[in-house]
């Protein structure tokens, strides 16, 4: 059952969008579903700031998915306000923690924030 519905969900995702390219596999099915890639790509600013750049503010998972469901634009000065989104806990989670992991790849590399 989840299976199926996984499968549903990635080929969605390759049929919508194909800027989700850089995504890990398990994490493009839900920014495509959400459409944060519709504003977010991994690692260049787009309508909104790359995650790698949100990486770098060091929140927890749990604030980043605070953030999603209630944005606060006040963080990201020159960017347009983020809407709030329903995004399922679980999901948010799963984003926020991937989101978090890009701080420690991204280390050493570019350092103007
Ligand atoms: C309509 C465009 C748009 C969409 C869709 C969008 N975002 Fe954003 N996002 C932004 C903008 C613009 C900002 C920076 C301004 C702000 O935070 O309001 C932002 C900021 C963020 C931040 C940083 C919050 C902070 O306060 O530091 C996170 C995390 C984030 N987005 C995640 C997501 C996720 C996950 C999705 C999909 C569920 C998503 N966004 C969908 C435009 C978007």
């Amino acid at each position: 059952m989840k299976k199926t519905i996984f499968s549903a969900l990635l080929l969605a995702g390759l049929a919508i969008n194909a800027k989700a390219q850089d995504f890990p596999e398990d994490i493009k099915p839900l920014v495509t579903k959400y459409a944060c890639t519709a504003c977010h790509k991994v690692d260049a600013r787009l309508v909104g700031p790359a995650y790698t750049d949100v990486a770098k503010k060091k929140y927890t998972n749990e604030k980043i998915v605070e953030l999603i469901g209630a944005p606060k634009p006040s963080n990201w000065p020159g960017y347009p306000p983020m809407a709030a989104l329903k995004v399922p806990k679980e999901d948010a989670m799963k984003i926020a923690g991937w989101i978090n992991s890009l701080a420690a790849k991204s280390k050493g590399k570019a350092k103007k924030s």
